[in-house]
């Protein structure tokens, strides 16, 4: 069988061109596209170190560069060709090139190989990445901090299993997602850290004979130092299992708000009201606000987490060094990471739009008892009892109040003092859930004025952390 000739990159031992289904399972391009700019810097980065080093001549390498700045405006103009044919963003690139400036483009692969060249442009990429999520992290606290603060003394019903539990304020609760979201960014800039830095110049897997400058490639990238073993630099993907990793712990953190507003603005609960601009009407029943924007941040972290899963299972006894297998590690990896940026701008929208009904909140706050270990720890407090007895005392004022169909406060002091004969009406001054809020000064907890000052912390914390960059 003839056939066109063999990929002009690597066809040279190569007779026949490969069958359909070898290139439809081989190619790339259909993704791998999204990593041209990392390419073309990388690239870049390498042909003046060659020059610089004396492996190609400086005129090369400068005809080098203008080439690849040529194809990043076409690429950026959306003019520029991929082809399937070349299997690959390098190889797309590269090709281009050639056509772009002749022969010289063939130098820029010396001491080079596409399993370097991909390991840095994907690490670049997922660095990139990482910047502009802790950006929008960052966008999601202060909308958060914010609306804590504006609500630090709005009390609601803090849950456990769903129950009422014990009285909160609104604003702590919103603390607590802030608090979640600032081990998120540590997490993304701990795996920034471990990434930090460059495989370029491992060559194929062994490293090269020719005298490249690896400090110097690494610094122009931006990366800390080079990898220090060239079998580590091109074979592993921790630094993209990392990121899925914090990528997914942070979906799990929004899924979880996202769920609670879904149960907040439901008539049943009416805690929250999310206007039009994060609502959606339904097609047949005309009294619906659906909070579809909630429900789908909620749904994400199922794509991000198996990015993490599917990756683990790709990488999983794989031997060293490349392995063809690792160009699965991209796709599902851009989807991952664009998936959470559109949930946290989704969740930054929806915290700010979002107005809590005071009243509600109030009204649920006070409702199944939640004052009931308030009661206790009056007991234990002016009475001296043992916590465990005035759980149990206040088990039976509970049963009490519960047979006479009335919430705590509004059991009258006789009925207690059937339970409790030294109970006084002083106990009705916990009772109320504005004091028993308040009452939680413990650090980090609800009362209304730790609130409020730990929103105002969180703001000026933020304000500085901006202003330093
Ligand atoms: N497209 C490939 C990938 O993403 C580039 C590296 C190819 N290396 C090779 N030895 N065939 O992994």
């Amino acid at each position: 069988m003839t056939d066109k000739p063999a990929n002009t990159m690597w066809g040279g031992r190569f007779a026949m061109s490969p069958a359909e289904i070898m290139q439809e399972i081989n190619a790339s391009i259909g993704f791998d596209k999204q990593l041209a700019p990392q390419d073309i810097r990388g690239s870049k980065a390498h042909a003046v170190m060659l020059a610089e080093a004396g492996i190609i001549a400086k005129t090369d390498a400068r005809e080098i560069a203008k080439g690849l700045d040529k194809i990043k405006a076409e690429i950026d103009a959306g003019t520029f060709e991929f082809s399937r044919a070349l299997e690959d963003v390098h190889m797309n690139v590269e090709n281009r090139l050639k056509e772009l400036i002749g022969p010289a483009a063939g130098r820029l692969h010396t001491a080079r190989s596409r399993n370097d060249q991909v390991a840095t442009d994907f690490r670049l990429f997922v660095r990139d990445a990482i910047d502009g999520i802790d950006a929008a992290l960052e966008t999601v606290q202060q909308a958060l901090a914010e609306k804590a603060e504006a609500h630090a003394a709005t009390v609601m019903p803090g849950f456990t299993h769903l129950q009422p539990a014990q009285p909160v304020t609104f604003g702590h609760h919103l603390l607590a997602y802030v608090e979640m979201i600032g081990r998120d960014r540590g997490r993304f800039a701990d795996a920034r850290k471990r990434l930090n830095e460059s495989p370029l110049g491992s060559a194929a897997l062994a490293g090269t004979s020719f005298p490249i400058n690896r400090e110097m490639t690494a610094e122009a990238l931006g990366f800390d130092r080079p990898m220090a073993n060239s079998l580590d630099g091109v074979s592993d993907r921790d630094f993209a299992l990392e990121t899925l990793a914090a990528a997914t712990i942070a979906a799990v953190h929004f899924s979880r708000l996202a769920e609670e507003i879904v149960i907040w603005m439901t008539p049943q609960f009416g805690f929250v009201k999310l206007s039009d601009r994060f609502t959606t009407g339904s097609s047949i029943m005309p009294q619906k606000r659906n909070p579809d924007a909630a429900e789908l941040a909620r749904a994400k972290v199922g794509r991000i987490a198996s990015a993490f899963q599917g990756l683990v299972i790709v990488m999983k006894g794989l031997p060293l060094a490349y392995s063809k297998d690792m160009q699965e590690d991209k796709e599902t990896t851009f989807d991952a990471l664009s998936s959470l940026r559109l949930v946290m701008a989704a969740m930054a929208g929806m915290i700010a739009d979002l107005e809590p009904n005071a009243e509600a909140m109030r009204a649920a706050a006070g409702r199944g008892y939640s004052t009931a270990t308030d009661l206790a720890d009056w007991l234990v407090r002016e009475l001296k009892m043992p916590f465990r007895e005035a759980h149990h005392v206040t088990g039976a004022i509970v049963k009490a109040a519960e047979t006479k169909g009335v919430d705590l406060d509004q059991l009258s002091l006789t009925d207690m003092q059937a339970v409790e004969p030294r109970i006084t009406k002083a106990v009705f001054s916990v009772l109320s859930v504005e004091n028993s809020v308040k009452s939680r000064t413990s650090y980090g907890g609800t009362a209304p004025q730790n609130v409020a000052k730990m929103a105002r912390q969180w703001l000026r914390r933020l304000e500085k952390a901006r202003a330093k960059v």
